[in-house]
């Protein structure tokens, strides 16, 4: 046994039992700033999308960047990201599941991924039988820049390799991730700007604040 150093951050997988802790992540370094939710009010994201994001946790496709503290004195969560299998099923499911929940916060973000969905529509596009799709991405606001985004991507990455799927892919809401993104050689395939999506009486469906103007649909083809 080797004694973890203080400071090392590793990356591994989420387990069933670690639902609570990923979400307690994910309230603090996720969703404050993840456009869609930040674009939409109010600003505390709703039960069923925590729930969507959890659903992930089984398909073994979600992982951790977890910082060892002092001493062995444990470990801290520092980044996650939440990823699952989707297929070219996915544009009618994703219309079916904004028009249940329109009306509602969650109904307004759903309707954004309907659009893109139906626009990129990446098994299609690419003919393959599957995509790992990737939901959310967050890193801790003071340990950005260190490449954690990069890593958690690289083991999503390995993952779909492993479950045989021949797409990654990713709807960037936010400037930085589609930063990452490019830095990482993912192809940009679609492109859906804010100022466009329109509900039926003309509003913006969703406002983020600047500097995000844009959904960036990303793949990596395996
Ligand atoms: N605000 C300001 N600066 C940032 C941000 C940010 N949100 N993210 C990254 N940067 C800066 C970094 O500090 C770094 O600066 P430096 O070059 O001066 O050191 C530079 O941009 C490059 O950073 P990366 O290494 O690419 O960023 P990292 O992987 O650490 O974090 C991430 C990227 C995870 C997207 C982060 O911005 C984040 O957690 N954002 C909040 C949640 C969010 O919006 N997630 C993406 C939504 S899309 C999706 O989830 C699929």
């Amino acid at each position: 046994y080797k004694m973890p150093k203080a400071g090392e951050i590793k990356i591994r997988q989420v387990t069933s039992s670690e639902a609570d802790q990923l979400m307690a992540f994910l309230l603090e370094h996720y969703y404050r700033e993840e456009p869609l939710t930040a674009g939409t009010a109010p600003p505390e994201p709703t039960a069923d999308d925590k729930e969507f994001l959890l659903s992930n946790i089984p398909h073994g496709t979600c992982f951790l960047a977890e910082e060892e503290e002092d001493l062995g004195n444990g470990s801290r969560i520092v980044g996650a990201v939440v990823a699952g299998p989707k297929d070219a099923g996915a544009p009618e499911l994703m219309r079916r599941e904004a028009a249940q929940h329109a009306g509602s916060k969650w109904g307004r973000i759903l309707d954004v991924l309907s659009a893109v969905e139906t626009g990129s529509d990446v098994c299609r596009r690419f003919n393959v039988p599957s995509s790992l799709h990737v939901h959310a991405l967050g890193v801790n606001g003071e340990l950005r820049g260190q490449a954690l985004g990069a890593r958690l991507m690289e083991a999503v990455a390995q993952r779909a390799r492993e479950q045989g799927h021949r797409l990654v892919s990713v709807d960037c809401t936010s400037v930085y991730s589609a930063r990452l993104m490019q830095r990482l050689n993912y192809e940009l395939v679609h492109t859906l700007r804010y100022a466009d999506h329109l509900d039926a009486s003309g509003q913006q469906v969703v406002t983020p604040p600047p500097p995000h103007d844009s959904v960036q649909t990303f793949v990596l083809r395996l």
